[in-house]
Parts: C-alpha cells; structure tokens; sequence
C-alpha cells in the first residue's frame, strides 16, 4: 500500500484540499444515485449552484424521461428538468462513470421485507456497483434511512471490496489510497411549503473529521445550516429518532382518538385547543393509519437491529401495533356507519376519496388507503376510487388493486363516501351535499354541519 511509505500529513491534506476547493469552486463532478423523490431533487438543488450532476439509476423508464427533459414526479416542473440539463445534468445506468465523479452521494430505497425486517439490498447491491470504480480522496455518501451501523459495518466493507484496494479514510492517517466516506439523512417533507429546502439543517456524520467536513461543505452549497455529528452511526441514528418520535406521537393521538369517539368528545377541537399552549406541546394528528416511505417503515429498521443488543424497543413496538390496527378500525366505522342506515358493507358500493398517503402529493408508498380498499373489497364492499393525482392505481411490492380513477360526479349513488386522504382541492361541503353518508377520516369536513358525516 503507498499509503505505507508517505508521509500522512502531506497526503492528507492534499486529498483534503482537492475536493474542497472543488467543492468550493463548483468544478467538482457529483453523482447521484437512485433518481426519485429524495435524489431527484438533490440533482436540481446541486445543478442550480453550478455543479455537473450525473445521475444514475436502474430505472431505463426515469432515464429516458430525464433524457427528454420530462419529469416523473408531480411536483417537479419539466422546466427544471431542463434547466439541470442544460447545466450538464445528464442520467445513466452506466456505473463506470461512477470514477468520474468527486462525490457520490446514494439515496436508494430501504424498505421492509415481507416479514416486516429491514431490506437493505438496495444499498448493498449499489454498493457492489460502485466498488469497481471508487476512485481514492472520492466522497461517498449515504442518505438512504437506515438503522444505524449501515454505512459501517454494510456499505464501507463492500467498497473496500474494490480492485484498487482503496480504503474508506479513518481517523487521521490517510492518504493516497483512500476515499471518504460519510452519512448524511434525508429530511425532506413532501407537500410542506412552510419550510424552504434550503432552510432544513442538514446532519453530517463522516467516518472521520475529514469526510465529515467535505460532507458539510457538499451540503452547505445547498443548505443554509449544516450540523456535523462525530459518527455516521449518530447520523443514522438521528434520523431514525425524528421519525419514531412522529410515529409513536401519531400513535398517541389514534389512541386517544378513539377513546375521545366512545367518549363522544372531539379529538381535533382538543389538539386544537392543546395546540395553544406556547410551550411543551407539539401536534400530531390522528388519521386512517400510516403512509409514506418513512415513518410506517423506518422504526423497525431500530427495532430489528435492537434485537441484535437483546433489548426491545417497546415503544416502536405499541406505536407499530396502533398505527397498523387504523385501517381496520377505518373499515369497521364504515361498517357501523352503513348499518345506521340499514345496510351492510356487503354489497355497498364506496367510493375512497384520496388514496395519496397524505395530501396534495403523488405517493402512494405504504398508503393506509390501500390496505382499506383491500379490506373492503374482502367484506364484500364495491369499491371505487377518486384521486387527482393517480389516474391508476395498479400494482405494489404488497397490493394488487389495478383500478382507473372514477370521476367526482354521481355521489348519491355511493351508499359511503370515504375521505382517507384530505387533498385540498376537494371541495368538501359539495361532496357532503351531493353524498348519503360520508366517513371522514381527516377531519376534512371541519365547519361542514351534516348528519351525514361519521367521523372515524
Ligand atoms: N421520500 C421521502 O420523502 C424521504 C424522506 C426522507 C428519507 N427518505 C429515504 O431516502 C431513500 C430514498 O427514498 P426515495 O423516496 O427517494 O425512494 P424512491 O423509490 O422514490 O427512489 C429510489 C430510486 O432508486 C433507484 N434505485 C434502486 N436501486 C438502485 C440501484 N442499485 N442503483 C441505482 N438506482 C437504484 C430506483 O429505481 C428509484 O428511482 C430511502 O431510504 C428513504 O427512506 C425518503
């Protein structure tokens, strides 16, 4: 190994500054790999401060889009799409470009497997990609949520697995046969305006001091603020703590939510009211179960691997219990609902209203709507769907349903008008007028008086 014979301090800092003056003058080449809801936007923020991004994903369909300056994702205007190519942005599927590039940055998916454990064949099969052409005073980072000990004990030992025999940088000893390496999580809240992008501080964790500031320099050319943590296993571990703590607050509210309905007390009018104490309360609100790509999935990746320590992580375990008993409850409400007005579920033709996991966005991931519409469907319920953000609804890793969006007319034939998703561009009291009975799920009808209305 040269790094043997040289001196470390000189080829410290000569990798070092490499990649930090590249970084600070824009010259360096970035990858991204895995192209949706998370990389694709990285690509947009990055090209818009001047640098040549290359983006490589799996999916020839997102590459061909990409190529013809389209879009795949609702929220993306094709014009940005543009403007990135015109700035040098281009997307492949060619890993050998990988030894092109000054930093690599991965945001892949990490779902869960059938048996609910974490699936992390996605990093380890982009990991098996990259190692032929990790290139040494590279930065490597990982942004896929994961538990934490991944970017460790997973990803750094497959690329050390490289021809080149390059190492991942440790410590203060490094040099010419090294590459940087570091974990950084992805914060980003689809649909939520409030907050600029650039404004959500940005966790940094590098294998060493080293990587941990070209990972804040990277990043500080697109985010306002960002906060260096001393290990990538803090960084992972950050991410997984703001998401359990969503997920077991949401759970506290469904809770209670249904000891407010048997108590015929209304939840929204309590968080609402607990909501105007200045200090020591956050709201979360109940709904028909979890979605998303996050908050239904990422606490179990802690509570898989807290086994490993022989130590049960019980609130994640209760909160999982919660959250996933929603959509049954959503189906049994609908059930009561109906046989108010003397009929069964069997039979009753319902139309779901919003199958998105939460408003205004085009992600159906882990959709509480469509374990409903697979429950109804079971009880015997013809069930139809309204959703301006999905014409179709077709095939999932765990849901079968191939159904074409219904048009929002001729709501008095439904025997149930479900609301699962709030979309905003509803119009809510017309949908309660032209409806028999509606089941709200959000609260959407908030302000609307109606016998019809059954909230759940
Ligand atoms: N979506 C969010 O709001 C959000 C927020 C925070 C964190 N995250 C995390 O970010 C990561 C990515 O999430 P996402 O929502 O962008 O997922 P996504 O499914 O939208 O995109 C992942 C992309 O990776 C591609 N891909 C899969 N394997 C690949 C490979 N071997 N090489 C290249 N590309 C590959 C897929 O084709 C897909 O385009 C996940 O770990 C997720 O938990 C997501």
């Amino acid at each position: 190994m040269i790094m043997e014979t040289m001196e470390p301090s000189v080829t410290t800092s000569t990798a070092f500054e490499i990649l930090s003056s590249k970084l600070d003058n824009r010259t360096a080449r970035i990858g991204i790999i895995g192209l949706g809801y998370v990389g694709l936007p990285l690509v947009l923020l990055l090209s818009e401060q001047k640098f040549r991004v290359t983006g490589f994903d799996i999916d020839q369909k997102k590459i061909k889009v990409l190529a013809e300056g389209g879009s795949y994702i609702v929220r993306i205007p094709e014009t940005e799409i543009q403007a990135a190519k015109a700035g040098g942005f281009t997307a492949t599927s060619d890993y050998s470009l990988i030894a092109e590039m000054d930093a690599v940055i991965i945001c892949v998916p990490t779902p869960l497997n059938d048996h609910h454990e974490p699936d992390l064949s996605y990093i380890s099969s982009t990991a098996d990609s990259i190692a032929p052409h990790v290139r040494a005073g590279q930065l490597i980072v990982l942004e896929s949520t994961t538990y934490p000990g991944t970017t460790n004990d997973l990803l750094i030992p497959i690329l050390e697995k490289n021809p080149r025999g390059l190492k991942a940088a440790r410590g203060e000893r490094f040099g010419t046969d090294t590459f940087f390496v570091a974990f950084s999580p992805e914060r980003e809240d689809p649909g939520n305006d409030t907050v600029a992008r650039r404004d959500i501080p940005k966790v940094v964790g590098g294998l060493n001091p080293a990587a941990t500031e070209l990972c804040r320099k990277l990043y500080g050319s697109i985010f306002n603020r960002t906060v260096p943590v001393s290990t990538p296993a803090a960084a992972e571990m950050t991410k997984l703590l703001e998401n359990i703590y969503r997920c077991v607050n949401i759970a506290l509210v469904n809770e209670l939510k249904l000891l407010c309905l048997r108590m015929g007390i209304d939840i929204w009018e309590v968080i609402g009211a607990a909501s105007t104490k200045p200090f020591g309360f956050h709201a979360f609100y109940p709904g028909p179960g979890l979605g998303g790509h996050c908050i239904p999935i990422d606490p179990f990746y802690l509570s898989w691997k807290a086994k490993e320590y022989d130590f049960r992580t019980r609130f994640i375990e209760l909160a999982g219990e919660i959250n996933l008993s929603m959509p049954y409850h959503v189906v049994a409400s609908t059930a009561a609902a109906l046989n108010q007005q003397h009929k069964t579920l069997n039979g009753a033709k319902v139309l779901i209203l919003g199958v998105a996991y939460k408003k205004d966005i085009d992600d159906l991931r882990e959709s509480p709507a469509l374990t409903i519409i697979e429950l109804l469907q079971k009880e015997g319920a013809q069930v139809s769907f309204n959703d301006p953000y999905f014409d179709y609804v077709g095939r999932g890793r765990k849901y079968n349903l191939e159904m074409a969006n219904t048009p929002l007319e001729n709501l008095g034939h439904y025997d149930a008008v479900l609301i699962v998703t709030d979309h905003s561009n509803y119009d809510y009291r017309w949908i309660v007028e032209q409806s028999n009975l509606v089941v709200d799920t959000r609260n959407a009808t908030k302000g609307v008086r109606s016998d019809k209305i059954v909230h759940c």
